[in-house]
């Protein structure tokens, strides 16, 4: 009959388990001491050895050799226990058996003496599944229990285990397996099966199981089914539910270029293959996990379970995202994840999400945006010269898609400025400059800008005739950050700027349609841009914000990032 290789190859032995050092030891050494406790708690990820040691530790107590920690594997106990359970060594599901009945029969037959071996062991495996009341049940015995009586409750969920019972157990936890102790583990397998597999199959086998030894040997298991006896790693690529990381890289280099194009066509594949893409979606959260781990720690680091040839690999695709790309780009797929595990639609919810991650795009480092403003906020040396654009830091062309924070040029005269100049045959206006100009002494500042939505909203309005609105523009005042038209203005105009034709008006002056931040206040006289209510201030803050708005870095700096500014504070006060 054939059985699963999981099964077939479950240590008999503490010596036979890989890892889990830390629970062999402390068990061998009170086995060595005859300190055995009554209750112990195994808990861990799934198949990492909890029943495993269970048995093994049964078979320690109640080898006719023992209490030894190498039991003989030869006498009666010994493999009866290997073939699963004898009269004195009780596996209970507490998946299925976990009421107040079945824990008071438990209880009841804890009573009796072994039958014949020296310990009365009951391995509960899911112990977490057993209610309330049935681990009342269980209580007593458990704080008092007669001397042969040894309780192994396995459990995926510790925390599910009362206090109660908790406090009087010895807890071991299990932790995942290392890759590559793993990888030897099944190397050592396949031997003794007569199977040839490349390393580099193996660790994608190996990796499939994330941790757990019995997923792994699973995965294993299907890939001897469909490759034979001969396993190569591109073939068990092609395994159902095992992914080439050529997909998983498809992905990265989309976003280098910023590609949503490939991203879509990646899922294509996907859907065409058959893969399943829940499956997909958790290796996509790995594997930035992965670049992200690597990124950090270095491409040799133990928490990265990769072959040599996909270490370098990831290390060559973690240089080219910086750690915060990364760590946005991990954040996004484990949202696809989550979205994926309840979707009707997957394929939707995860082409939204892959082009979600190109437009999340690479974000511009501060520094450089910074570096792009100009001498007085450049933060090194080696900062672009203030009027280039700044590189993105991308590792192929820039894409047309522009999502990126885009370098800001110096806003030069507006067209209907030139316009009117030409009209009224003066010199254009310089283009606000960064360079030394930004330096100039604040106090020849500020002239009337070019652009000053103030005056150039008033000139339309007052050409197009409607000296209402004119009016009120004129008694108020303005900035644009972004999208909106902040505008400041006293309560007896307020209702004018509700008017369909000042949004006319906006929309023809500027050219595109702003939002209109409405904020009633006495408006500062006079032609400098002004974005607070200025009524409470006093005299002297006043000077201080009008000079501070009126400064070219300072509203350059709100082009660039936008948002509103609260409090001006003279520093030197
Ligand atoms: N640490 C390990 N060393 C060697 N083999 C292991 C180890 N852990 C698990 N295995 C393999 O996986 C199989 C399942 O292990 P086991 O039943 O002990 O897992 P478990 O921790 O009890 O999992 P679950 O929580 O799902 O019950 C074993 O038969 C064995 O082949
Ligand atoms: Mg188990
Ligand atoms: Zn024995």
């Amino acid at each position: 009959m054939y059985q699963v290789i999981a099964r077939k190859y479950r240590p008999q032995s503490f010596a036979g388990v890989v890892n889990q050092e830390h629970v062999k030891n402390t068990l061998e050494n009170a086995i060595a001491q005859n300190r055995i406790a009554h209750g112990y708690i195994f808990s861990g990820q799934r198949g990492t050895g909890k029943t495993t040691i269970a048995r093994i530790l049964a078979r320690c107590l109640n080898c006719i050799q023992g209490p030894t920690a190498t039991p003989c594997g030869e006498c009666a106990s010994c493999k009866e226990i290997t073939a699963g359970g004898t009269v004195d060594v009780i596996e209970i599901d507490a998946a299925s058996n976990r009421g107040i009945n079945e824990m008071r029969e438990l209880r009841e037959n804890v009573r009796y003496q072994p039958a014949r071996d020296r310990y009365k062991i009951f391995i509960i495996d899911e112990a977490h599944q057993i209610t309330n009341e049935a681990f009342n049940a269980l209580l007593k015995t458990i704080e008092e229990p007669p001397p042969w009586a040894v309780f192994v409750l396995c459990t995926t969920e510790a925390h599910k285990i009362p206090a109660t019972i908790a406090s009087r157990c010895q807890h071991f936890s299990f932790r995942s397996v290392d890759f590559e102790d793993l990888i030897q583990r099944m190397a050592w397998i396949c031997q003794q099966e007569g199977i040839e597999a490349d390393p580099e199959a193996l660790a994608i086998l190996a990796a499939a199981g994330e941790g757990s030894v019995r997923d792994s040997l699973s995965a294993l298991d299907q890939a001897i089914a469909c490759c034979g006896d001969k396993l190569n790693a591109a073939e068990v690529r092609a395994l159902p539910g095992a992914f080439s990381l050529e997909s998983l890289e498809k992905v990265t280099q989309a976003l280098g270029n910023g590609d949503s194009r490939s991203m879509l066509e990646v899922v294509d594949e996907l859907e065409r293959n058959g893969q399943n893409l829940q499956h997909f979606s958790r290796e996509l959260s790995r594997y930035f996990r992965n670049l992200l781990v690597t990124r950090v720690a270095g491409a040799d680091t133990r928490m990265v379970a990769a072959s040599a040839a996909q270490r370098e690999k990831l290390a060559a695709i973690a240089g080219s995202f910086s750690e915060e790309d990364l760590t946005r780009y991990l954040q996004l797929s484990l949202d696809i994840f989550k979205d994926l595990q309840y979707s009707l639609q997957p394929r939707f919810h995860l082409e939204i999400g892959l082009v979600r991650l190109v437009q999340a795009g690479r974000l511009l480092p501060i520094e450089q945006a910074l570096a792009g403003l100009g001498p007085a906020v450049r933060t090194s040396p080696s900062a672009l010269p203030a009027q280039a654009p700044p590189a993105a830091p991308r590792m192929a062309p820039p894409p047309a898609t522009g999502r990126e924070v885009a370098p800001p040029r110096a806003p030069g005269p507006s067209p209907f400025e030139l316009d009117r100049v030409k009209k009224a045959g003066t010199r254009p206006p310089e283009p606000q400059s960064s360079g030394a100009n930004a330096l100039a002494p604040q106090a020849e500042a500020p002239p009337m800008m070019a652009g000053d939505p103030r005056e150039r909203l008033h000139a339309w309005l007052h050409e197009k005739g409607n000296t209402h609105l004119a009016d009120a523009v004129e008694n108020s005042s303005f900035t644009i950050t972004g999208g909106d038209l902040n505008i400041v203005s006293p309560k007896s105009y307020a209702l004018y700027f509700q008017d369909r034709g000042f949004e006319d008006a906006v929309r023809e002056v500027f050219g595109r349609p702003l939002r209109m931040k409405l904020i009633t206040g006495e408006a500062a006289a006079g032609p400098a841009p002004i974005s607070l209510a200025a009524s409470s201030k006093t005299e002297a803050e006043d000077e201080v914000t009008v000079r501070a708005l009126a400064n070219p870095e300072v509203r350059h700096f709100r082009e660039v990032f936008g948002g509103e500014i609260r409090k001006v504070r003279n520093l030197k006060e």
